[in-house]
């Protein structure tokens, strides 16, 4: 069995054993912070378009004014902003900074730094983000960090050539002191929200993005300085004007797979699909799987969604700014057309106008929908063919009470009007993958989780993420083996 098969089967939730957790010591929470020394910071906050500034309190500049579009330090203040800023703060003994990017808990496990090697106010080298300031601490200077970035990174052609390029790291103990093992699906699917922002905004800021998980993990580690055994790079995004993609380029190539029974197994599922300093063969796409799905099931009803434009892409950077995890839903129905618009921005249809949404797992995921309250779609769980956009019912009407049961009894999975389901056949994805698409499956379904958030909030509607779930009850539920893999809830529905 792959490392990332029994690291799946060992964190599931289950009604028997979730009583074991020996509770949380928040005397030991670590910083959601790096702690940088603040001397020659970038100051980005005075670029956002927001009256007062969040970050001082004052009237907005003439900075905030600037037309921000493409190469320009007021573009990247956005874009950054959008990716991971500073959006709220819960006041308590110990303040929360609530961030752009939804977060299991409220932890923030992932840090961003940025690689330049030609940006307007902003000269060649390495910084870190600080979030509290929105500014950007140096850490190296000089164009050979863009150089070895392009080199850990195969000479993928887009990020060598790449005027900036992100580097998205996650920080393990921040979740792991409260989600312990488990907390590797969090980070991840955390680090997949971001993603989501930075390509929503970089497509609203006439920027191309190419994200990458295609890397020499431990050239890019050691580029970063980072201790692996605290944080590692998960994803990179290259930022570039639009234009023709240069070649060659890979958004995903396959690891080994690696063994282990005992506990960290944290730890060694990451290093166990970090990629080695030789490239990987390519893998295969999956084959969307869905001659199975139709055997097990056959399809007793399939409603076509009308994939129309959603209301998000005219005010991608103010919704993100205002996004919220919504708290409670009352249990109204909302419009198919709605359920529609925000399905299709979820998976990056063309008709929704958000620019291209990259799967890095690209055919392994696999996404159901149940069904609560759509007006004029039947309760039902249902299998969603992407393409189409079409709903295929696998299962007749699901009742809210079980839905509830699944989500630990969270109330917002049973209020919901409809839940969105992304899972894999976690086997299949790894002969292709290796371990490391246990790290691109949870990517992928945070990138699309934050689509459906913001899409959902564009609509007037609620949505949260549910990363607590009972596994195999949500695959008994949908009627899939329990060796296939939940990988993450969306909740959608009418706000209380
Ligand atoms: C991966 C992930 C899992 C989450 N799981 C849950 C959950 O199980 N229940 C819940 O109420 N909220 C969940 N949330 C929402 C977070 O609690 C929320 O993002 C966090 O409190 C910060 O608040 P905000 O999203 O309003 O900024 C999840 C968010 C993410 C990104």
């Amino acid at each position: 069995m792959s490392l990332a098969l029994t690291y799946h089967e060992a964190t599931k939730y289950a009604p028997e054993t979730i009583g074991g957790h020996p509770g949380i010591d928040w005397e030991a929470q670590p910083s959601a912070f790096k702690e940088y020394e603040g001397g020659s910071a970038i100051d980005l906050s005075r670029f956002l378009p927001f009256d007062p500034n969040p970050f001082t309190g004052e009237p907005a500049e003439a900075d905030a004014h600037l037309p921000a579009k493409g190469r320009s330090l007021a573009a990247l203040a956005r874009l950054i902003y959008a990716a991971y800023g500073v959006t709220g703060l819960l006041r308590g003994s110990r303040p929360t900074f609530l961030r752009s990017a939804p977060s299991a808990g409220g932890l923030y496990p992932a840090e961003l730094y940025l690689v330049v090697r030609d940006w307007p106010g902003v000269p060649p080298g390495l910084y870190g983000y600080h979030p509290r300031l929105h500014a950007l601490i140096p850490l190296w200077e000089g164009v050979e960090v863009a150089d070895h970035l392009g080199t850990a990174c195969y000479g993928d052609a887009e990020v060598a050539a790449a005027p900036l390029a992100l580097v998205i790291t996650g920080v393990f103990e921040r979740s792991r002191w409260r989600y312990r093992e488990r907390a590797y699906r969090r980070i991840c699917l955390d680090t997949g929200h971001l993603l989501g922002n930075a390509l929503l905004a970089a497509h609203d800021l006439g920027l191309r993005a190419h994200l990458t998980t295609a890397f020499h993990d431990d050239a890019v580690d050691a580029l970063l300085r980072l201790d692996q055994d605290q944080e590692g790079a998960l994803a990179v995004v290259a930022l570039d004007l639009p234009g023709e993609a240069r070649r060659p380029r890979w958004m995903t190539l396959p690891s080994g797979t690696g063994s282990a029974d005992a506990a960290p197994l944290l730890d060694t599922l990451h290093a166990a699909s970090r990629l080695p300093a030789q490239r990987p063969r390519p893998a295969p796409h999956g084959d969307g799987q869905e001659a199975d799905l139709h055997l097990r099931h056959g399809w007793s009803a399939a409603v076509a969604l009308q994939p129309g434009p959603t209301p998000l892409a005219e005010e991608v950077l103010h919704t993100i700014a205002g996004r919220r995890s919504t708290r409670a839903f009352v249990p109204d129905a909302i419009t198919a057309e709605a359920l529609g618009r925000i399905l299709a921005a979820g998976v990056g249809h063309p008709a929704a106008g958000l620019g291209p949404a990259p799967a890095l797992a690209s055919g392994y995921l696999r996404t159901f929908v149940v069904i609560h309250s759509v007006m004029g779609i039947e309760p039902g769980v249902y299998y969603l063919a992407p393409h189409g956009l079409e709903l295929r019912r696998v299962r007749a009407e699901v009742p809210r009470e079980a839905t509830q049961e699944l989500c630990l009894g969270q109330e917002l999975g049973g209020a919901a009007a409809a839940v969105v389901v992304h899972t894999a056949d976690l086997e299949a994805a790894v002969r292709h993958g290796g371990d490391r698409i246990y790290r691109l499956l949870h990517l992928d379904a945070g990138l699309i989780g934050e689509r459906l958030d913001l899409s959902a909030l564009a609509e007037g509607l609620g949505a949260s993420g549910i990363g607590g779930f009972y596994d195999d009850r949500t695959t008994d539920l949908i009627g899939i083996p329990r060796s296939h893999a939940v990988l993450y809830l969306t909740t959608i529905g009418v706000p209380g």
